[in-house]
């Protein structure tokens, strides 16, 4: 995959129900004029309504754990498959997960052929998310998030540190990192870190005009 620009929905306002729907279609014009690689994370609900009016990829920000059967208000990856979804966040820092359903619900994307990015907040956590066999483990340090300071210029040892340890345990694994990511200049660190892209919310989803960050954003993945 090219270096991403990975834009999670969060349940903010801006990018819930229409909004959310509104805000899609700006990546992926985005996206379409540029060539940038720009990944969407709705909330469950706004999956299938997104999908089909985009091309861009649109992932699940959350699964369970559970086939089909009786498990009432669960996340199914099944569901999010045939809604649209083509990969999904796991442990999130707004939504841990323990290990061992990290690892099923890596195994259920994988059998389902979707992408899985798994979430890690340190060095240690990424260690062990690499041993899990992800596609991605994105580096997100919950202190950052949603501050607009960049996890690449504020904390850039915990991502190189998350790259190279990642190398060690699993190379196949590719790393993203995420928090307090604004401008084109995070992103343009980032990469010289090692990383694939990166994941953010705040930055673009409660700007007044998205559209202009994204295009700034894109500038870092040239
Ligand atoms: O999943 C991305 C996220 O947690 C980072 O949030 O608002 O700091 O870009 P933000």
């Amino acid at each position: 995959m090219d270096n991403a620009i990975i834009l999670n929905f969060k349940t903010y306002e801006e990018s819930t129900g229409d909004k959310a729907l509104r805000l899609a279609r700006i990546c992926d014009d985005v996206a379409r004029e540029t060539g940038a690689n720009i990944i969407v994370v709705p909330q469950v609900a706004d999956i299938y309504r997104i999908s089909g009016e985009v091309s861009i990829p649109v992932y699940a920000q959350h699964i369970d754990n559970i086939g089909y059967g009786s498990n009432t208000g669960h996340v199914l990856a099944e569901s999010v498959k045939s809604s649209g979804a083509k990969g999904s966040l796991l442990n999130h820092s707004e939504m841990r997960l323990k290990l061992a359903d990290i690892e099923a619900s890596v195994e259920r994307l994988r059998a389902l052929g979707m992408t899985s990015i798994v979430c890690t907040n340190n060095i240690n956590t990424t260690r062990a998310a690499a041993s899990l066999n992800p596609d991605f483990v994105a580096i997100e340090p919950p202190e950052l998030i949603g501050t607009g300071v960049s996890v690449s210029r504020a904390r850039p040892e915990i991502v190189s540190g998350s790259v190279d340890i990642v190398k060690e345990i699993n190379p196949k694994v590719r790393v993203l990192c995420g928090a307090g990511i604004t401008e084109g200049e995070d992103v343009r660190r980032a990469l010289e870190l090692g990383t694939c892209g990166v994941l953010l919310a705040s930055g673009v989803v409660k700007a007044k005009d998205p559209r202009a960050v994204l295009m700034d954003l894109i500038k870092g993945l040239e």
